[in-house]
């Protein structure tokens, strides 16, 4: 863990560009703790979707008493949506929370080149992806790092700060210190595809499916089986559909590629569902089926 240095400078508006799962959850972390965040979507739709699960998430915790009413509308209104990325103008925090595409996030940071000022931060929220090689796209690498949250953002308390060999000290204490005043517990690792969490989780939640798979034990029973011998909050399948089949096969993919490591190697059958559409809560079908996105395990 890492104890944060005091930032040289405040950062008071926070970009997010891409409002899907993460993004969305990322821009509700900031504005609840009184950031100005600035959402940018590439279309009316996506930012639609966008702020529909920021207003969905808020009135959840509005239902359970954690947030007044008056909070609520205080917390969305310091969120401006926008599909013009040009608005992230005056950003002193960019958070790319995009598709895990390395030549759609290259894009975004070249092109961020030429709107936010030269001391803004810019920071990739990818989860297997090479920060180093995404930082190469701006003119600037010193002042990118990544920072991966973990879904659903606004519950999970770590936050992995990725530091590349030319990631400036000074960025990584200002982004530490930042993680740290809005709750979350940073640890600092290097750029290698899966950083530290997810390096470890990935294989057990692969292995798990390789079980379902060669029908070694029921969905229901693998899932009991780590919550219940192993105090896990969720089983292995019930977590991957949380967190997306597709995004966790380009995860495994990733570290397979890059590790060469038989346990990232991705379960056929991963494969098979992600070409199906069955991508799990996000589409209503994965391992189990669902009733609305967040909604608990139907059948
Ligand atoms: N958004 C916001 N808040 C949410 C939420 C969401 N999507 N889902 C649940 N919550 C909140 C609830 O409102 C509740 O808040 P409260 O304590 O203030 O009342 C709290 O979380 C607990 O939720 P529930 O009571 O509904 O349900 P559970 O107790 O079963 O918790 C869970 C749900 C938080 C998802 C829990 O099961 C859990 O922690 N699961 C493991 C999640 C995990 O491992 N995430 C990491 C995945 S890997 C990753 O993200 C890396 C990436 O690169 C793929």
């Amino acid at each position: 863990m890492t104890s944060a240095a005091s930032p040289s400078r405040p950062f008071q508006t926070i970009g997010i560009l891409g409002l899907g799962t993460m993004g969305a959850g990322i821009a509700e972390v900031f504005a609840r703790h009184g950031y100005a965040v600035v959402g940018v979507e590439k279309d009316e739709d996506a930012l639609a979707r966008g702020r529909q699960y920021l207003e969905h998430s808020t009135a959840r915790a509005v239902k359970k008493e954690k947030l007044s009413e008056a909070e609520q509308a205080e917390l969305l209104g310091r969120i401006t949506f926008t599909t013009e990325i040009k608005d992230l103008a005056g950003a002193d925090l960019v958070v790319e929370a995009v598709v895990e595409s390395l030549e759609t996030k290259k894009a975004l940071f070249r092109e961020l080149d030429g709107i936010v000022g030269a001391e803004t931060v810019l920071a990739t929220n990818t989860s297997s992806l090479s920060v180093t090689e995404i930082s190469t796209a701006n003119s600037r690498p010193g002042r990118v790092v990544g920072v991966h949250f973990f879904n659903p953002a606004p519950v999970q308390e770590l936050v992995e700060v990725v530091r590349t060999v030319v990631t400036e000290e000074q960025v990584l204490d200002d982004v530490t210190a930042l993680i740290s005043g809005i709750g979350k517990t940073a640890v600092v690792c290097g750029d290698k595809a899966g950083f530290i969490a997810n390096t470890l989780l990935f294989g057990y939640l692969n292995h798990a499916v390789s079980m379902y798979e060669g029908r070694y034990a029921s969905r229901e029973d693998i899932d009991a089986a780590m919550r219940f011998g192993c105090g896990y909050p969720m089983g292995p399948l019930a977590l991957l559909d949380l967190i997306g089949l597709d995004t966790a096969y380009e995860i495994l993919e990733t570290m397979y590629r890059q590790g060469r490591d038989r346990l990232h190697a991705p379960a056929p059958v991963l494969k098979q569902m992600v070409t199906a559409g069955w991508l799990g809560r996000k589409t209503g079908r994965g391992f189990y089926t669902y009733e609305a996105p967040d909604s608990p395990v139907v059948v």
